[in-house]
Parts: C-alpha cells; structure tokens; sequence
C-alpha cells in the first residue's frame, strides 16, 4: 500500500513541485510532533494539504474519528487516495485558500486544525486568506498546527498580528526528509482576531 502513496508523492512532485513543496512524505518523528496535542477531545478537525495521509492515519490511532475529520487536498489523485482510504471523512478536492464560499463548519465549530500546506510558497495575502478562514472556524483553545522546512514560523508575523494570534515553535523533527519544525497557532488572547494585536514566536530550544 505504502508503496502506491510513494509512488504518486513521487509523481506529484515532479509535475508540481511548488504544490507539493516536499520530496517525501513526512516522517514518524514529524507526524508524531504535528499530532500529539490532538485526540478524540479535539472534536472535529481538519486537515489542510493531506497527501497521502501520514497526518490523518497518525490523528485516527489518537482517537479522532473519521467522521470527524475533513481533508483539504487540490491535488486530485491524493483526493482520489485520501477518499478510498478514509471512507468515512469527508474528502474535498479544493484549494485550501478558496474555501471562503463553501459553509463548511459552523463558526466556532473545529478543534484542530493541521496544515501541510507549502506555506513558504505562497504569498502574505493568500496565507492571511485561509488563516482567517480558519480561525472562524475554530473553537474558542483551539489550535493551528502548522510544519515549516524553514529557519522560522512560516506565517509572516504581520499575518499574526492582523489576526491576533501567537505562534509558539513547539519542537523539531531533526530526523525527516528535510529536517522540520512544528508552529501551534492560537489566538493570541482566545478570541482571533478581536482582542488587541500581539505577535510572540517562542522557539523551543
Ligand atoms: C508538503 S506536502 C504535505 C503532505 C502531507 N501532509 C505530509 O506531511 O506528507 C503539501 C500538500 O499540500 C497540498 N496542497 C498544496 N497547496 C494546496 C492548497 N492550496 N490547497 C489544498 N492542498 C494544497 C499538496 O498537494 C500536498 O499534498
């Protein structure tokens, strides 16, 4: 089975690298890192750029339930994969920054969300777009899990501070192909994007 994700990884890398914004698949280390603070108690949650599925399988084995679960993923045969594997979620084939028409989740509604999305690809308009989105969605505690290749959070801290949130580095995944760190995002005073601008990124050591 592994083998077939690999494989279509492989070949959605090589016809869109800068989609896909990865070589491989995340590792154990990194998945483990993106799932811990998530189980059963989240609620609904949702994931933003699945791929094959490394996050949703780990998130399953926590306790969340299928059912709970919806995956945002463009990439049509990863959609395909997603739905086949996961029956019981709700699988949509769309760009995670074009969700502003569809009512998916009553406001306040989700307890995690968890974003592969190649965020160091996008612009700062676009990633304010689906953080505001998705912060509409979350419940009052809950957070944004977010992995980044790059040396710092990939959320441009004027995005933070326009929405009134805090991103904390919560550990990194030195063993992974590359090497990643991990962002929890919440709002900053528990109500995004009301409440007073703050922006604090603590780094864990
Ligand atoms: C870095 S890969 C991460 C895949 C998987 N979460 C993992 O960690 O192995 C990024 C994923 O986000 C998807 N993606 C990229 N841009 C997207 C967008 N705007 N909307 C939805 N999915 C997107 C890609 O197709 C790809 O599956």
């Amino acid at each position: 089975m592994r083998w077939r994700e690999n494989l279509t990884f492989l070949r959605a890398t090589r016809s869109e690298l800068g989609l896909v914004g990865a070589i491989a698949p995340s590792g154990p280390a990194l998945t483990r890192l993106m799932t811990s603070e998530i189980g059963r108690h989240s609620g609904l949650v949702v994931e933003l750029g699945p791929g094959t599925g490394v996050f949703t399988r780990a998130l399953l084995k926590r306790g969340v339930r299928e059912k709970d679960l919806t995956l945002v993923e463009c990439c049509r045969e990863f959609a395909e994969m997603l739905q086949e594997q996961f029956p019981e979620a709700r699988v949509l084939q769309a760009d995670a920054g074009r969700l502003r028409r569809q009512e998916l989740f009553q406001v306040g509604a989700v307890g995690a969300i968890v974003s592969g999305l190649p965020l160091l690809n996008m612009s700062t308009p676009r990633i304010l777009t689906i953080l505001r989105r998705a912060f509409r969605w979350m419940r009052p505690g809950g957070a944004f899990y977010q992995f980044t290749y790059g040396p710092r959070c990939p959320v441009p801290k004027r995005c933070l501070e326009r929405l009134g949130l805090r991103a904390t580095c919560t550990g990194r995944a030195l063993v992974n192909l590359p090497p990643a760190s991990v962002y929890r995002i919440v709002a900053a005073d528990g109500d995004a994007e009301a409440g007073p601008a703050q922006c604090v990124e603590l780094v864990a050591p």
